[in-house]
C-alpha cells in the first residue's frame, strides 16, 4: 500500500515522539480525571509551571469525588499562582457532576462545566484513545502550516501518540515566533509553509493577552492570594475587584470582609 505524503509525515512525527517525547506524568495514565486536571491546567499555563501543581493536586484529590468533597476556597487556594482561577472553579463544578452522575458518554463531555471543544477532544483522545485530534492554539498552528489540506488522521490505534506529538511539535519547533524549521524539525521535509518561506505568515491570529500590570486580573489575583494566605481580607482593599470575585463565585462576602468561597456553608 502506498501512503499519501501527509500520512507518511504523521508516521514520522509519531516515530519522533516515540524517541524524544518527554515523559510527563499525565502521559502515564488514561484516567479521565487525571487527563481533565492536566488539560485544564495546561490550557493557559506552560508545562514546566504546571508540573508541580499537577503532582500536588493529584496527590491531594486523586479522584473527581475527592475534589467534589473539597471546599471551593481550598481548591482556589491550591490553584493560587496558576492564574485564571475560573478554571479551578469549573473543575470543582465538573468534579461534583462526575461524583454525582458519573462521567458522561464521550460524545457529551462538553456537558461538563468549563469543558469546551478542546478539552472534550483532549479527553476523547488522551483518556479514551479515540481517533480525534485535540486542537489548541499550538496544534492549530501546526496543522495550518504543515497540513494545509487538513489533518490526515493517525494510523489505527495511534491517535493518542499523534495528538501528544503535535503538542510537543508546536511547543518545541513549530513555535508561533521564531519557529525552528531548519534546526531539526522532524516534519521539515515536505512542509508546504517552510518550502514556500511563509511560515510566519501562516500563523493563525490569536487574541493578544491584555497587559497584566494594573489590570483587573492582577487586582483580583492580589485579593485571592491574600485570601489564600490569610483566610480573610478587607473588601475595602479593592472594592471593585472584591465585587467581581464575589459575582463570579470565587470569594464570599461576610460583612466588610471577603472570605474564601464556600466557607461556612
Ligand atoms: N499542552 C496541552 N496538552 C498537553 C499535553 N497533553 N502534553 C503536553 N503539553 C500539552
Amino acid at each position: 500500500m502506498t501512503l499519501a505524503p501527509d500520512a507518511r509525515a504523521v508516521r514520522r512525527l509519531i516515530r519522533w515522539f516515540d524517541r524524544e517525547g518527554p515523559d510527563l506524568p499525565w502521559r502515564r495514565t488514561r484516567d479521565r480525571w487525571a487527563i481533565l486536571v492536566s488539560e485544564v491546567m495546561l490550557q493557559a499555563t506552560p508545562v514546566q509551571r504546571v508540573l508541580p501543581y499537577y503532582e500536588d493536586w493529584m496527590a491531594r484529590w486523586p479522584r473527581a469525588s475527592d475534589l467534589a468533597g473539597a471546599r471551593l476556597g481550598d481548591v482556589l487556594a491550591a490553584w493560587q499562582g496558576l492564574g485564571y482561577p475560573r478554571r479551578a472553579r469549573n473543575l470543582h463544578a465538573a468534579a461534583m457532576v462526575v461524583a454525582d452522575r458519573g462521567w458522561p458518554h464521550p460524545d457529551r463531555y462538553e456537558d461538563l462545566p468549563g469543558v469546551g471543544r478542546y478539552t472534550a477532544d483532549a479527553l476523547r483522545c488522551f483518556a479514551d484513545e479515540l481517533p480525534v485530534l485535540p486542537e489548541d492554539v499550538n496544534v492549530r498552528r501546526v496543522v495550518a502550516r504543515r497540513f494545509p489540506d487538513g489533518w490526515p488522521g493517525a494510523p489505527r490505534g495511534r491517535a493518542w501518540h499523534a495528538g501528544q506529538a503535535m503538542m510537543d511539535l508546536g511547543r518545541e519547533y513549530c513555535r508561533a515566533r521564531a519557529p525552528l524549521c531548519d534546526a531539526g524539525c522532524p516534519l521539515r521535509a515536505g512542509c508546504p509553509a517552510a518550502d514556500a518561506g511563509v511560515v510566519d505568515q501562516v500563523t493563525p491570529r490569536t487574541r493578544r493577552q491584555a497587559r497584566y500590570e494594573g489590570s483587573m486580573r492582577q487586582r483580583r489575583g492580589f485579593l485571592l492570594r491574600a485570601l489564600a494566605d490569610d483566610g480573610r481580607v478587607r473588601a475595602s482593599r479593592d472594592l471593585e475587584a472584591a465585587e467581581s470575585l464575589v459575582a463570579e463565585g470565587l470569594a464570599d462576602r461576610r460583612g466588610s470582609m471577603l472570605v474564601p468561597a464556600g466557607s461556612g456553608r
